[in-house]
């Protein structure tokens, strides 16, 4: 294990109410025990729009982050019935925001699409967490390097604010699945991830690549021996304090 800094950041998906503020209280003191220990690490949990403000309102003191889960690409006010765009998000407490979620792309979000959310929500100066990842068809026709290249040289540009970017490799097959990539694959997605970033858009940094998909508190031993990934996202199982906490709790054991 290194002591790089890593990323849990929560995808609650559709899930949550007022009364789930106790899992952000049990998650948010756990953080904070845990930024008195040494180990370099951001914990953040992207909850449903309406969450957000009343979320970090009644945090006292505040060891996590919150986020969106998706925006229109509209910046500004408009006729977008039922849409909230980046800067309302911004202006009600997140700091995160999830695009190009492959549920989303599955509802018909292009990768042109995807990119003016990218644009809006960068910004705002939020942090984007941008997921790319492979079909098990395209998995299995060997395609998964050539899809993960056209997500992101349709989404990415080089004159974005690359600092604010994280790159989550989901396979798609792996969401909700209990269905994992082994190691090896992952290290060889997040090693093309990071040099085609490099090459395309920006030399001197290395954007941070992580995994998402079926993370659970047995399967994070096996992933914490990669040291190409730089942390993880994590659906189902952020949807209960316990099972996030002891996911963090295992990766540093
Ligand atoms: P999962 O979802 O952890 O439930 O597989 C991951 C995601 O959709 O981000």
């Amino acid at each position: 294990m290194t002591n790089k800094l890593k990323y849990f950041i929560g995808n609650w998906k559709m899930f949550g109410n007022l009364q789930s503020f106790a899992i952000v209280n049990r998650v948010n003191k756990f953080a904070h025990n845990l930024s008195k220990k040494h180990f370099k690490s951001k914990i953040v949990l992207c909850v449903p729009s309406t969450l957000i403000y009343f979320f970090k309102k009644k945090m006292k003191s505040t060891y996590i982050s919150l986020g969106a889960q998706n925006c229109h690409h509209y910046h500004g006010d408009g006729a977008f019935t039922g849409s909230i765009n980046a800067s309302m998000l911004k202006n009600s407490g997140s700091r995160y925001i999830i695009l190009g979620h492959s549920e989303n792309r599955s509802n018909g979000e292009s990768t042109s699409l995807i990119k003016k959310k990218i644009e809006s929500s960068l910004n705002q100066n939020l942090k984007v967490i941008f997921c790319v990842g492979e079909t098990l068809k395209e998995k299995k026709l060997g395609k998964t390097l050539s899809i993960i290249n056209k997500q992101i040289l349709g989404s990415l540009e080089k004159k974005m604010s690359f600092k604010n970017i994280i790159i989550a490799y989901e396979p798609v097959w792996s969401i909700g699945t209990n269905k994992i990539p082994t190691n090896a694959e992952i290290k060889k997605v997040a090693i093309y991830i990071k040099s085609l970033c490099k090459k395309r858009f920006y030399s001197n940094y290395t954007l941070p690549v992580i995994y998402g998909g079926s993370v659970n508190s047995k399967n994070i031993k096996i992933f914490s021996l990669i040291n190409d990934i730089d942390g993880f996202l994590i659906g189902g199982a952020s949807q209960s304090s316990i099972k996030f906490i002891d996911i963090i709790k295992n990766y540093y054991k």
